[in-house]
C-alpha cells in the first residue's frame, strides 16, 4: 500500500519520523509547509492522490477542525482498497466514516509525540471489522511508530487522550517546573534545567530498563522519614497533586468530547 500523510506538523512530523526510522516506503506527504522532505515524496497538494497508483493508505495529521473538509476532498481518489487512519483528537469515527464514504476502511487513532523515535504509545478502533490484510497492514504501519493497542470500544479513546495523548505534556510541564524549583532554591538556570532533565529521563529510562513498577521505584528513593519523603508529603497531603492530575485528566476528556465526540 501507498502511504499518504496528510499533514506533517507536530503529530505527522513525528510519525513520518518514526516511520522513514523504521523504514516504511513508500511514503508521500502533502502539507503546504513542506516543499521536500526526508524519507517521502511530498506531492503539490490533495490532487496529487488521482495520480497515485495501487491501494491507498491515507494518514490524516491535521488540526481536528480541518479532517472533515479534508477527507471529503480526499475521499474523491480513493477506493475500497483504501484506508484512512485518523490522528485527529475528538473526530468521532462517524465522522470519519460519513466523510469518507462507505468504501474505505476506517481508523480513528490517538499517537502520542514519542512516536518519532519509535516510542509511541498507540491507541487505535475501527469503525467495522477490518479484513486480516487491513488489520496487519494497519498494525505494521503503527506499530513502526511504537506500542499499539487496539480498543474495542471507541469511547475509551477519549481517556487514551487523556493519558498517553496529552502526557508527554504533562511530563515536560513537570520538567520546566522541576527547573524552576532548581533556580528558585538557588541553582544556575542551566544546571536546574540539567538536573531536571537528567533526573526524568533517567528515572524513565530505569523505569524501562528494570522494568519495576513505578511504585516500586519510587519506594526505593524515599527512605522513611527522609528527605524525598518529606518533599513526597507535599504531593500526598489531602491527596492534592492525585486530586490535581484526575482533574487535568478529566478536563482532557471534556475538551476532547467538546471537540467532537466519540
Ligand atoms: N501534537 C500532539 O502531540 C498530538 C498528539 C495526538 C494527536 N494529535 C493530532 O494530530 C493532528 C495534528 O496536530 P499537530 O499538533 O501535529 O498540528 P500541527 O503541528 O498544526 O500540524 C498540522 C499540519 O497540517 C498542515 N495542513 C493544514 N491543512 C492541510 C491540508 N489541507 N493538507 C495538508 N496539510 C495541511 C498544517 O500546515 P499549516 O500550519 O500551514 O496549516 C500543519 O503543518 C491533530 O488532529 C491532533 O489532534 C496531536
Amino acid at each position: 500500500m501507498q502511504v499518504v500523510l496528510i499533514g506533517c506538523g507536530n503529530m505527522g512530523g513525528a510519525l513520518l519520523r518514526g516511520w522513514v526510522a523504521a523504514g516504511v516506503a513508500p511514503i508521500a506527504v502533502v502539507d503546504p509547509k513542506l516543499d521536500r522532505v526526508e524519507g517521502a515524496a511530498v506531492l503539490a497538494g490533495l490532487e496529487a492522490l488521482g495520480g497515485l497508483s495501487g491501494p491507498l493508505c491515507v494518514v490524516l495529521a491535521v488540526k481536528p477542525a480541518m479532517i472533515a473538509p479534508t477527507l471529503t476532498q480526499v475521499a474523491t481518489y480513493l477506493d475500497d482498497r483504501a484506508l484512512v487512519i485518523s490522528v485527529a483528537a475528538g473526530v468521532s469515527l462517524a465522522t470519519l466514516r460519513r466523510c469518507a464514504g462507505s468504501g474505505p476502511a476506517v481508523v480513528r487513532t490517538m499517537p502520542n509525540t514519542p512516536a518519532a523515535i519509535g516510542r509511541g504509545a498507540i491507541a487505535a478502533v475501527p469503525d467495522a471489522p477490518l479484513t486480516e490484510a487491513q488489520h496487519e497492514f494497519a498494525q505494521g504501519l503503527l506499530q513502526a511508530a511504537g506500542q499499539v493497542f487496539w480498543l474495542g470500544d471507541e469511547g475509551l479513546i477519549d481517556a487514551v487522550t487523556a493519558v498517553s495523548g496529552s502526557g508527554p505534556a504533562y511530563f515536560y510541564r513537570f520538567t520546566e517546573l522541576l527547573a524552576q524549583t532548581g533556580r528558585d532554591l538557588g541553582l544556575s538556570p542551566q544546571m536546574a534545567e540539567s538536573l531536571a532533565t537528567l533526573t526524568f529521563t533517567g528515572a524513565a529510562a530505569l523505569l524501562d530498563a528494570t522494568g519495576k513498577p513505578a511504585a516500586q521505584l519510587r519506594v526505593e528513593v524515599t527512605s522513611p522519614n527522609g528527605v524525598t519523603a518529606a518533599a513526597l508529603a507535599q504531593f500526598d497531603q489531602d491527596n492534592r497533586l492525585g486530586d490535581l492530575i484526575n482533574a487535568a485528566g478529566r478536563a482532557a476528556v471534556k475538551r476532547n468530547r467538546e471537540m467532537g465526540g466519540s
